[in-house]
C-alpha cells in the first residue's frame, strides 16, 4: 500500500456531481447547464471555470462547506491519503453572500470531522483569482493576513493564467508572505515558460501549481532544479484540459529526471475524471513509477507542505 499526500486540489472543484446535484435539490436550482448524465460538462478552460463557479454557487453556508470538505477528505482517507492541502477562495464566500469567516469556519469544521474519523491532516491555502485582477488578489491576501486561522497556512492563485502580469499581482503575495504564509501560484499550465519565469521573479513562490510547460526551456528547468522549486503536477488535469494530448507527451518524468521535485495531485478531480488515487495509478501505469518511487513522491509533497514542523515530522 502506498500512502499518498496531496498539495494541489481546489475545494469547490472537488465537489462531485452527485453532491452538487444534491445541493441543487436543496436550493431548488437547475444544474442541467453544468451537469449532464452525472458528469460535469465543459469544453475548454474558460467553460471549465464557468462550470466550476456554477458548482461552487451551490455551497451557500458554513454547514454546506463543512459537508463539502468532510466528504472530500473522507474519500481521500479511504484511498490512503494522509495529508491534503485544499485551495479555498474567499471570493466564493463573497459571491454567495456569506462572510469570509463563516466560509473558513465551515471548511475547518469539515476538516476537524474528517480528521476525527480518519486521522487525515488537512490545511487550507487561501487563493486569489487571477482573472479577478491585482486588486482582488490583494483583497484576498489582506483578509487572511488580517484574520489568521491556524488551518490556513498558505496563499496561492488560480484562475486564468492568460490574464495579468505577475509583476502586477505580486503585492497580494507580499502581504501573504509577510503574514508568514507559504507561497504557491499556478503557472506554466496554459502559458509557456515565460509565465513560470515571471512568477518566480515577482511572486517568489516555493512551489508552482503545474509548472509543466517549463520543460519548453532548458535554462528554466535548470533554474527550477537549482532553486528547489517544487512542482504540484496534475497529469490527469493536463490531459483533460488538453495541455498535452497523451500521457506519453507529458513531461512529468523529464522534469523529474532533470532533478526537479515533482508531486502528484488531482486539481479538480471530478471535472477531470480523476482522483488522487488515479493520479498515483497514472504515475505507476503511464510513467512506470514503482511503489518506492511513488512513496518518495508522497514524501516530497509532505516536505513541501505548508505545515508546522511537528506535524510534518509525524507525517514523514
Ligand atoms: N482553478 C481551478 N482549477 C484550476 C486550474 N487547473 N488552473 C487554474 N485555475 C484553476
Ligand atoms: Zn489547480
Amino acid at each position: 500500500m502506498v500512502l499518498k499526500a496531496e498539495i494541489h486540489c481546489h475545494l469547490e472543484g472537488a465537489a462531485s456531481p452527485a453532491l452538487v446535484e444534491s445541493q441543487a435539490r436543496k436550493y431548488n436550482v437547475d444544474v442541467s447547464n453544468i451537469i449532464s448524465n452525472g458528469v460535469f460538462v465543459w469544453n475548454d478552460f474558460t467553460q471549465f471555470l464557468k462550470c466550476y463557479d456554477g458548482a461552487a454557487d451551490l455551497f451557500r453556508s458554513a454547514d454546506d462547506y463543512a459537508l463539502l470538505s468532510e466528504t472530500y477528505l473522507n474519500e481521500l482517507a479511504d484511498d490512503d491519503c494522509i495529508y491534503s492541502e485544499l485551495f479555498i477562495s474567499t471570493d466564493h464566500a463573497r459571491a454567495i453572500g456569506i462572510s469570509e469567516q463563516d466560509y473558513i469556519d465551515g471548511i475547518a469544521e469539515g476538516m476537524r470531522r474528517a480528521k476525527e474519523k480518519t486521522g487525515i491532516e488537512a490545511r487550507m491555502i487561501a487563493t486569489g483569482l487571477r482573472h479577478g485582477g491585482p486588486e482582488s488578489v490583494l483583497r484576498a491576501a489582506k483578509y487572511v493576513a488580517g484574520n489568521p486561522h491556524p488551518l490556513i497556512t498558505g496563499f496561492g492563485m488560480g484562475g486564468d493564467e492568460r490574464m495579468h502580469h505577475p509583476k502586477d499581482l505580486a503585492p497580494g503575495f507580499d502581504v501573504a508572505r509577510d503574514a508568514g504564509l507559504g507561497i504557491t501560484t499556478h503557472a506554466g499550465e496554459l502559458v509557456g515558460p515565460q509565465s513560470v519565469r515571471d512568477s518566480l521573479d515577482y511572486i517568489k513562490p516555493s512551489r508552482i501549481g503545474h509548472g509543466v510547460r517549463a520543460i519548453e526551456d532548458p535554462d528554466l528547468v535548470k533554474r527550477l532544479a537549482d532553486e528547489q522549486i517544487v512542482l504540484e503536477c496534475c497529469p490527469g488535469s493536463n490531459i483533460s484540459l488538453k495541455v498535452y494530448d497523451e500521457f506519453e507527451d507529458h513531461p512529468f518524468m523529464a522534469l523529474r529526471a532533470a532533478g526537479i521535485s515533482v508531486t502528484l495531485n488531482s486539481d479538480d478531480p471530478p471535472h477531470f475524471h480523476t482522483s488522487l488515487k488515479r493520479e498515483y495509478e497514472i504515475g505507476a501505469n503511464e510513467f512506470g513509477l514503482s511503489d518506492v518511487e511513488l512513496t518518495q513522491i508522497t514524501r516530497t509533497a509532505i516536505k513541501a507542505a505548508f505545515v508546522d514542523e511537528e506535524t510534518r515530522k509525524q507525517l514523514l
